[in-house]
């Protein structure tokens, strides 16, 4: 893992900040989420960030997270044991708890039996456990337990395979938890960290979007001057809030530039165009479409088509980039998830993402402007709104930059972009209507490349065979397919059937990720 501060962005900690020290669990970021969610700020640092760095943050609480190390284990992640000495509150989680029970001189072994999964745990008394029922539900993954409590520190919940599944000691403001609370299973887990914000860290709640808008607008006007900014537009979530955001604080001296590759979704360019014209910054839509599906005429193999839209796109933005010469700040829509965790390097190339977001090595500019380094996706969609974003954008599911010609298996032409096109927005309509389109992550066609028999009205056909596919995730690292119920299913499938020329067969994609990946190629 690569951490790293949020780096000049001191201004957002007049807010009351809560330090996440990481452990490796993984579960980290969604413990950050949901501290934030209670309208706390947070920051995820590495678990043996040094005391003065935490001092200087002057946070109202500390969390430690979860981890897959034993805490026995002479190399095991430790703190810094001045952290204990603040006197500022601490809530350990899963592999925290049991640091911070041998840190106070308790004890912790390998349990008999492995707790995971939902369990049942008693609570006791606690302020942690304000208005939560004696007995519910909580996510427990661990081996290893707290068998001897520290001196000082009492058992606050138990379950029948763990003694102390909680623990405090309310005089050094100590909080632990075996279980998971950050985690959707733990029935109350939200109010526990409220609990722990706000009764005991004294939390005020002071994290809103629209705090964070007339800051995040303040800071960048005074940061530009009279600076030019230049914004790569791709109509995804992150550049069109970035763009929004740029637009109030510094208006014309900012021009996007949107690359229409003719691979967007129907009618997605007009909406991009429509959401961001004439809106008091500089919009330049350059038409590629032509030029990109010439390029990739005759390209069968699904690395090569990314490899040259990848290569196509810097080309045509840098083109349009010269004719409005040298500018000062270029904005980037890096988001919070990317500061924490950037990719080491090692990991096999499954596809090579092409991202609309940064392209600093051939654009002639000073600096890099990254709005939204500080947040969260779903605080990003808040921001939106705040900012007035269409909803349409704003909640918009992820797209990849390669577009629609990574969703066509084979060779891409005009007439197969215009199935697929018109297939999708059929399914999307259908989700739309069936109300799934808040429980299903991502969900488009795919055009196979396979052509099979049929039969209509009388007549034989022998046309093109689309695939529906949806997936349920939280991180688009592993995926479930959707379970679309059949009346959908069978709704989208005569639909497009009956609308789409050319697709006599519909199939639906059932495969998780692993092994499958959610886009097809
Ligand atoms: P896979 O297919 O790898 O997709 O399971 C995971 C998520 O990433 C999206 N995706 C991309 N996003 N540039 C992007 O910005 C890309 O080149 C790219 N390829 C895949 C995909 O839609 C899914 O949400």
């Amino acid at each position: 893992m690569n951490f790293q501060t949020a780096k000049g962005m001191d201004k957002y900690m007049k807010n009351q900040t809560v330090i996440v020290l990481d452990f490796g669990g993984q579960y980290n970021q969604l413990i950050a989420r949901r501290v934030r969610e209670c309208s706390v700020y947070c920051e995820v640092l590495p678990y043996n960030t040094s005391v003065e760095t935490i001092k200087a943050m002057n946070p109202i609480g500390i969390i430690f997270t979860g981890g897959p190390a034993d805490v026995f284990d002479e190399c095991s992640p430790k703190c810094d044991s001045e952290v204990f000495k603040l006197g500022i509150p601490v809530l350990g989680i899963c592999y925290g708890i049991q640091m911070m029970g041998v840190a106070f001189g308790g004890e912790v072994y390998v349990a008999p039996i492995r707790e995971y999964g939902r369990t049942e745990v008693n609570f006791r008394d606690s302020i942690l456990f304000d208005g939560i029922k004696t007995k519910s539900i909580c996510w427990m993954s661990h081996t290893n337990q707290i068998s001897v409590l520290p001196e000082g520190f009492v058992s606050t919940a138990y379950t029948v395979d763990c003694k102390v599944a909680a623990m405090e000691n309310k005089d050094l403001n100590m909080y632990g938890v075996q279980f998971h609370p950050e985690v959707m299973h733990t029935e109350n887990g939200t109010q526990m960290l409220h609990n722990f914000l706000y009764k005991i860290c004294a939390a005020t709640g002071d994290w809103t979007m629209e705090d964070y808008a007339k800051t995040a607008i303040a800071d960048i006007k005074n940061k530009v001057g009279d600076g030019k900014v230049l914004l790569a537009l791709s109509g995804g979530v992150d550049s069109s809030v970035a763009a929004a955001l740029l637009s109030k604080a510094v208006g014309s001296q900012l021009t996007c530039i949107f690359v229409d590759h003719g691979l967007m979704r129907k009618n997605e360019g007009d909406e991009v165009e429509e959401a961001f014209k004439d809106k008091g910054m500089k919009f330049v839509r350059v038409n590629a479409g032509e030029q990109f599906l010439c390029k990739l005429s005759g390209v069968d193999d699904p690395e090569t088509k990314r490899k040259i839209i990848g290569e196509e796109f810097i080309r045509v933005f840098e083109a349009e980039a010269k004719k409005i010469g040298t500018v000062d700040y270029l904005v980037q829509g890096t988001i919070y998830p990317d500061v924490i965790e950037s990719g080491t390097g090692d990991a096999a190339v499954i596809k090579s993402h092409h991202n609309v977001g940064g392209l600093p090595d051939f654009v002639d500019f000073k600096e890099i402007i990254e709005p939204l380094r500080l947040l969260f996706k779903d605080e990003v969609r808040k921001l939106g709104l705040e900012l007035g974003l269409p909803d349409y954008l704003v909640w918009r599911q992820p797209f990849p930059g390669p577009g629609l010609a990574i969703r066509i298996i084979g060779d891409i032409t005009e007439a197969k972009l215009e199935i697929l096109r018109e297939s999708d927005a059929i399914m999307r309509e259908e989700i739309a209507n069936a109300g799934l389109n808040g429980e299903i992550n991502q969900y488009f066609t795919v055009l196979t490349n396979i052509k099979s028999v049929g039969v209509m009205g009388d007549a034989r056909t022998y046309d093109f065979t689309i695939a529906v596919r949806a997936v349920t995730t939280s991180d688009f690292m592993t995926a479930d397919f959707a379970h679309i119920p059949y009346e959908v299913l069978d709704k989208i499938s005569s639909r497009i059937i009956n609308e789409v020329k050319h697709i006599n067969r519909v199939v639906y994609d059932i495969t998780s990720k692993p092994p499958a990946t959610i886009e097809w190629e």
